[in-house]
């Protein structure tokens, strides 16, 4: 069984980047999610749920869970000389990092992350997450690094992943060749390759979105929630909901469903940040076999203009999605 580490020096040719730059990357990343998961497992232990009492740039009360993880992944990506630059949901500006200038060959990658998905599960022993994004910087290495950097369109990450807190930890990737997941070995702290190329199957069984919104959708929306909970066949599609993006997605790759968080009117431009959720998430879901969309345009194509901006987002199988758009046009 391949551990995470065999699994990317075997399919290193794959990857049209530095090897090297690559290992390190992801030893930033297993460093960061064991040491949260360790957290996770602990918190109600450790006095680490409830709030950390402040309010975060999302306007949103951040969690103590938020916090430490946001600190975890800085300090690991940070140890590494790999990364320059790093925008977190946690965090009004971007951070910039000075690696070893011996090494500033490899010093040239963006990293956005959300270091702790779906805070409002944490406090209740429901499945939680971290989402992570790779780019290359795009100013040149003598320069300072610019919004430009950060602002970079989803159709130019290099890798995207997650790592699920669930019933068991597991960290899910793609650099453009594939989805696969690897399971955490609590015993000897190893990823070992579990979930090789996931893709979403031919079913398409669920639907998953808040519908205590349902009065504020979009018309096409709500049309679409009543074609799904129409007859057809034999059963209606099955509701399924979460609360946790990262949990939610990772549910419907695996058994067949789409994912939507639209536009309501509480939240104008939808709930969803393109940067640290959206573009990972819809990297994975291309690479998956599916389609995301914030129903009209890919996700991928959208040009960001402010860090921690927000987007309307669907994803899942293509059937699906595609009808959500049609309704989305009538
Ligand atoms: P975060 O905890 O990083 O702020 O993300 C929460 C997001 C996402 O994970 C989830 O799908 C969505 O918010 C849930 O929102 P609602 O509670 O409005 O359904
Ligand atoms: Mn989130
Ligand atoms: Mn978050």
């Amino acid at each position: 069984m391949y551990t995470l580490g065999e699994f990317i020096i075997e399919n290193r040719d794959n990857f049209s980047f530095s090897t090297e730059a690559l290992l390190r990357l992801f030893s930033s990343i297993k460093l960061a999610a064991k040491a949260i998961n360790k957290e996770v497992n602990k918190a109600g232990l450790t006095e680490k749920i409830g709030s950390s009492g402040i309010t975060n740039i999302q306007g949103e009360n951040q969690q103590k869970l938020d916090d430490f993880a946001h600190r975890v992944f800085i300090e690991s990506f940070k140890s590494r000389n790999v990364v320059c630059g790093i925008a977190s949901e946690e965090s009004k500006d971007f951070i910039v990092i000075k690696g070893d200038q011996k090494k500033a060959i490899l010093n040239q990658y963006i990293v956005l992350i959300d270091p702790l998905d779906g805070s409002s599960n944490i406090d209740v022993n429901v499945s939680i997450g971290s989402i992570f994004s790779v780019y290359i910087r795009k100013s040149s290495n003598n320069l300072s690094l610019g919004l430009e950097d950060f602002l970079q369109m989803g159709n130019k990450q290099i890798i995207a992943g997650y790592i699920i807190y669930g019933s068991s930890t597991i960290l899910v990737y793609t650099t453009g060749n594939g989805v696969h997941g690897f399971t955490l070995d609590p015993s000897v702290g190893t990823f070992y390759l579990s979930h090789p190329n996931i893709q979403f199957p031919n079913i398409e069984k669920m639907y998953s979105i808040n519908d205590g919104n349902y009065a504020r959708f979009p018309e096409g929306i709500k049309k679409f929630i009543n074609y799904c909970q129409e007859e057809k066949g034999d059963r209606p599609y099955t509701a399924r909901y979460i609360g946790s993006l990262v949990g939610d997605f990772h549910r419907n790759v695996i058994q067949g469903g789409i994912y939507i968080y639209p536009k309501t009117a509480l939240s104008p431009e939808g709930k969803l940040r393109l940067l640290y959720e959206c573009n990972p998430i819809a990297f994975l879901t291309e690479q998956a076999g599916g389609k995301a969309s914030d129903g009209k345009k890919r996700i991928l194509d959208i040009k960001p203009y402010k860090l921690h901006q927000r987007t309307p987002f669907i994803c899942g199988p293509i059937g699906m999605v595609s009808k959500l758009e049609e309704f989305m046009k009538k």
